[in-house]
């Protein structure tokens, strides 16, 4: 077959992602210790290749040159987290004036460039000093969140239109309270719930808070949301899907959209006695207070299948109580990072949000694909990573039949942009564009970021 350009919207948003903890280092403003610093205390064994979050891609020393690097990939869009820790070193109290020097000299570097800056406000970096009082189950710290959040728009708002309250906030419960791989690395379903609540709760009040700035930008939330697929279409694995549907998308989609939770998953919480503790007035406010914008963080999809033992009544709940998980055979994998790669399941994402979710403006947040040792792939000095460009290619193709059938897609940013620190991983799997030598630092364009800047330039590609 002869191929066809895939030409995407006008003025679509080209770019990529990462947060603060995992490029920007330490730098020299003072910034507060987090989560991650605690980890790294207690345990530095989980750190792959012993390396923390001291150094990572020093994007804040480069961010000059790196701004520049983004346009040479085609960057029209970058987004990036605000560190609630270097602003506050203490979690609350008083701002750090070198901080708001620092972000405000990359913004506006950003914004001179021809780059829109996305800002996240909250990716997985909660401060020590917020951490010692509970992190997220703690009501207190989330009066402090808005309180930075409210900071942030006061002192940045006029360099930024793209705001995100949270990157994934199922992260911290499942990390968190479910899985062992963030602090406080315990197991307990119930605490996780108060964790999602509370976030939610805050969410809402950051978008009540940036509404009283009337600034010209829109806010939303990113949230990873895998499409749940069955195994079969046997009742019993079909409703294995809907609740693995329900614990891992719904909960936070819901309330982030249409402001209400889903009165399967209360009915389900309060059989179990997981409800969270909460006010009708943070109903309300979670009503009133729903994303303008929505960004779709898209890895891999969800098999699940009915689950194949009895559970042990005894045993604390945890969601799969309802399901196993289900691994399809012949299925694309990355062997990496263990994901499936699905990519027709970003099609079937925008259209549930299309279908389901009033269409709401929205934009792939996250899509990318770790690989181990890609020094394996370098000739003449670059990293030729065919596999990233295919990877995103066959991506797109299902991203453009979605805009194609009417989603409301704004956009597509890969994770990621230079290779950054990976959460425990460090930097085992690399996604950049952009290859980095972490004993130099020293930064080279990857193949796939030349393919990105034609891809940008072009608005579209040859499929
Ligand atoms: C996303 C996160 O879920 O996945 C990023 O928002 C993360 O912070 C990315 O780095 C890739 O996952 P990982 O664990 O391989 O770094």
């Amino acid at each position: 077959m002869q191929p066809r350009f895939l030409a995407f919207p006008q003025g679509f948003w080209w770019g990529s992602a990462w947060s603060a903890e995992q490029a920007e280092g330490r730098g020299n403003t003072g910034k507060g210790r987090t989560q991650w610093d605690m980890s790294w205390d207690r345990d530095p064994h989980r750190f792959y290749h012993g390396v923390n979050t001291d150094i990572t891609t020093d994007f804040f020393h480069r961010y000059r040159d790196d701004i520049q690097l983004m346009k040479q990939t085609g960057h029209n869009s970058f987004r990036l987290s605000i560190s609630w820790a270097r602003l506050f070193p203490q979690g609350d109290g008083e701002i750090s004036p070198a901080a708001v020097a620092f972000y405000r000299d990359m913004l506006q570097e950003m914004n001179a460039n021809g780059i829109k800056p996305f800002a996240n406000l909250y990716h997985f970096d909660m401060p020590e000093a917020m951490m010692l009082k509970g992190g997220w189950e703690n009501r207190e710290v989330v009066a402090a969140y808005v309180n930075f959040c409210d900071a942030c728009f006061r002192e940045f708002g006029d360099l930024v239109f793209h705001w995100f309250t949270f990157n994934e906030p199922l992260g911290p419960v499942l990390g968190g309270y479910m899985e062992d791989f963030h602090y406080p690395n315990v197991i307990d379903f119930k605490r996780g719930v108060q964790v999602g609540f509370h976030t939610l709760l805050a969410s809402a009040l950051a978008i009540k808070a940036f509404k009283t700035h009337q600034l010209p930008g829109k806010i939303g939330i990113i949230l990873n949301l895998s499409p749940t697929y069955p195994r079969s279409e046997h009742p019993a694995d079909v409703q294995a899907a809907k609740y693995a549907d329900l614990f891992y998308n719904r909960s936070f989609l819901d309330p982030a959209v249409k402001g209400t939770f889903p009165p399967e998953l209360v009915d389900t919480l309060r059989r179990h006695d997981l409800m969270p503790q909460y006010t009708e007035q943070d109903l309300q406010d979670i009503r009133d207070n729903r994303v303008q914008i929505l960004g779709l963080n898209y890895y891999e999809p969800r098999r699940v299948k009915a689950r194949a033992s009895a559970v042990n009544p005894d045993a604390p709940f945890m969601p799969d109580w309802y399901f196993d998980s289900y691994v399809m055979p012949g299925r694309k994998f990355n062997p990496h990072r263990g994901w499936e790669i699905y990519e027709k399941g970003i099609y079937d994402l925008c259209v549930d949000i299309r279908d389901n979710y009033g269409n709401i403006e929205a934009f792939i947040s996250e899509s990318g694909m770790g690989v181990a040792n890609e020094e394996r792939f370098i000739r003449e000095g670059q990293v030729q990573d065919v596999y990233r460009i295919g990877f995103i290619q066959n991506h797109l193709a299902y991203l453009h039949q979605a805009i194609q059938e009417g989603c409301n897609i704004k956009g597509y940013h890969l994770w990621t942009f230079i290779d950054c620190w990976s959460w425990i991983n460090a930097y085992k799997n690399r996604y950049g564009l952009v290859s980095l030598d972490l004993a130099t630092q020293q930064r080279t364009v990857k193949k796939s970021g030349e393919f990105y800047k034609a891809l940008s330039d072009e608005n579209g590609f040859y499929f």
